[in-house]
C-alpha cells in the first residue's frame, strides 16, 4: 500500500499541551477545518478526561462527515465505555486504547508486570471491539520497550482485534535510523492479518519528530500521527504540514502519497492560531510567516526571475496567495520597484534612486515596511519630485 493515512491529533495530544486548550466551539471549528483538509482520522479528544471533552467529541462525531472520528481511552472498561458513548453519533468511529509497555512505565507508573500488561491489552482491545470494528492500540513509550516484549504486546493487540498498531515515541527519544530499523523489525515479527497497519506517533523533544516519522514511513508505517503547527505534549508532535509537504515535495524519496488537500494547510494553521491564540513561530516550516518570504535583495532578484531559485514548494500548494516579497533593510531596488508598481507608483531613474534611499532609512528604523507605510513614503517622494 502506497498511501499513508494522516491521523490528526491536534484536538487531543495537541490540546493537552499547556497554552493550547480549546473551547468546545473552538474544537468544532477546528474539526470542520480538518475535515476540509481531508485527513483520514480526527482524534477529537479523550472522552474520559473531562465532561467537556466528552461533549466536544460527541458534537464532532455528530456533525463531521468523511474522516474517522476517534477518542483516546486508557485500557479500562470505564474509559472505553466513555469513548464509545462520546463517539456514538459518528458514521465512522475509532477507539484508540493506550497502555505503557516500557520497563519504566510498567514498574513506576502502572505497577504491572509483563503478564498483567499483556492481559490488559488483550481484554481492553477485545472489549472495545464490542463497540466498533476500528480499534487502535498504542504501546505507550514503545521506543523504550524491550523489542521482544513490544512484538508480543502488538501481536496480542492484533489477535484481540486491533487494526492499527501504533508505536509512539512518547518522549521524543528515537533517531531516524533507529525507528526505521524498529519498523522493519516489527513488520517482520509482529503476527497480524493483512488488514492491520503500523502507525508512527513521534514527539519533538530532540527536534526529530518529522524526520523520525518519515523514517518510520520508509520502514513500513502506513499511518502517521501528527498535529497542525506541531502542537502537542512538551515540544510537540510531528507537524502535519511538514510531514505531508515532505511526502509530496520529495515523493521521489518516499514513493507514498497522502489524501490531504494541501491547499487547505494554511487555512488550518490559521484556524488553529485563531482558536488557541497562539501563532506558529515566524520561521516555522511551511506555515511560518517567513516560510515563503524573501527580504534579502539577492534572493528577491532571483525569485522575481524564477521562484524556484529560492523556493522548493509553491505557496499556492499550501493555499497561500503571496509573491513572497517582503520589503526590509536587506531588500533591493528590483523588489522595491515591483512593489511600488503594484501600488500604483511607476519608479525609474532618479525617482527610483530617491525612493530607494528614503525606503532604506525607514527600513532601518522599522524593520519590515508594509504596503501602507510604503505607499505613504512613495506619496511623500512623489510630492518632493514635483517641487
Ligand atoms: O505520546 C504518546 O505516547 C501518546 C499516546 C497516548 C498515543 O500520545
Ligand atoms: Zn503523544
Amino acid at each position: 500500500m502506497n498511501r499513508v493515512r494522516i491521523f490528526d491529533t491536534t484536538l487531543r495530544d495537541g490540546e493537552q499541551a499547556p497554552g493550547f486548550s480549546m473551547t468546545e466551539e473552538g474544537k468544532r471549528k477546528m474539526a470542520r477545518t480538518l475535515a476540509a483538509l481531508n485527513v483520514d482520522v480526527i482524534e477529537a479528544g479523550f472522552a474520559a478526561a473531562s465532561p467537556g471533552d466528552a461533549r466536544a467529541i460527541h458534537a464532532i462525531a455528530g456533525e463531521i462527515e468523511g474522516p474517522i472520528i476517534c477518542s483516546l481511552a486508557r485500557s479500562t472498561r470505564g474509559d472505553i465505555e466513555a469513548a464509545a458513548q462520546a463517539l456514538a453519533p459518528a458514521t465512522r468511529k475509532r477507539i484508540h486504547i493506550f497502555l505503557g509497555t516500557s520497563p519504566l512505565h510498567r514498574e513506576f507508573k502502572l505497577k504491572l508486570d509483563k503478564g498483567q500488561v499483556i492481559d490488559a491489552i488483550r481484554d481492553s482491545v477485545a472489549f472495545a471491539r464490542g463497540f466498533t470494528d476500528d480499534v487502535e492500540f498504542s504501546a505507550e513509550d514503545a521506543i523504550r520497550t524491550e523489542r521482544d516484549f513490544l512484538v508480543e504486546a502488538l501481536s496480542v493487540a492484533a489477535a484481540a482485534g486491533a487494526t492499527t498498531l501504533n508505536v509512539p515515541d512518547t518522549v521524543g527519544y528515537t533517531t531516524p535510523d533507529e525507528i526505521y530499523d524498529l519498523f522493519r523489525h516489527l513488520g517482520d515479527q509482529v503476527e497480524r492479518g493483512p488488514e492491520v497497519i503500523f502507525s508512527a506517533h513521534c514527539h519533538d523533544d530532540l527536534g526529530m519528530a518529522v524526520a523520525n516519522s518519515l523514517a518510520a514511513v520508509r520502514g513500513g508505517a502506513r499511518q502517521v500521527e501528527c498535529a497542525i503547527n506541531g502542537i502537542g505534549e512538551r515540544a510537540g508532535n510531528c507537524a502535519l504540514e511538514d510531514v505531508v509537504m515532505a511526502l509530496k515535495t520529495r515523493s521521489d524519496a518516499f514513493g507514498v502519497t497522502t489524501d490531504v488537500d494541501t491547499t487547505k494547510i494554511m487555512a488550518a494553521s490559521r484556524m488553529l492560531a485563531q482558536v488557541t491564540n497562539v501563532s506558529p513561530p515566524r520561521n516555522k516550516a511551511i506555515v511560518g510567516a517567513n516560510a515563503f518570504a524573501h527580504e534579502a535583495g539577492i534572493h528577491q532578484h532571483g525569485v522575481l526571475q524564477n521562484r524556484e531559485t529560492y523556493e522548493i514548494m509553491k505557496p499556492e500548494d499550501i493555499g497561500l496567495a503571496t509573491d513572497g516579497i517582503v520589503l526590509g533593510k536587506h531588500s533591493g531596488r528590483h523588489a522595491l520597484a515591483k512593489r511600488a508598481n503594484a501600488l500604483g507608483f511607476a519608479l525609474e531613474g532618479a525617482a527610483l534612486d530617491r525612493a530607494f534611499a528614503a525606503f532604506k532609512e525607514v527600513a532601518d528604523e522599522v524593520g519590515l515596511v508594509d504596503d501602507a507605510r510604503l505607499a505613504a513614503l512613495l506619496a511623500a517622494q512623489d510630492g518632493r519630485g514635483d517641487d
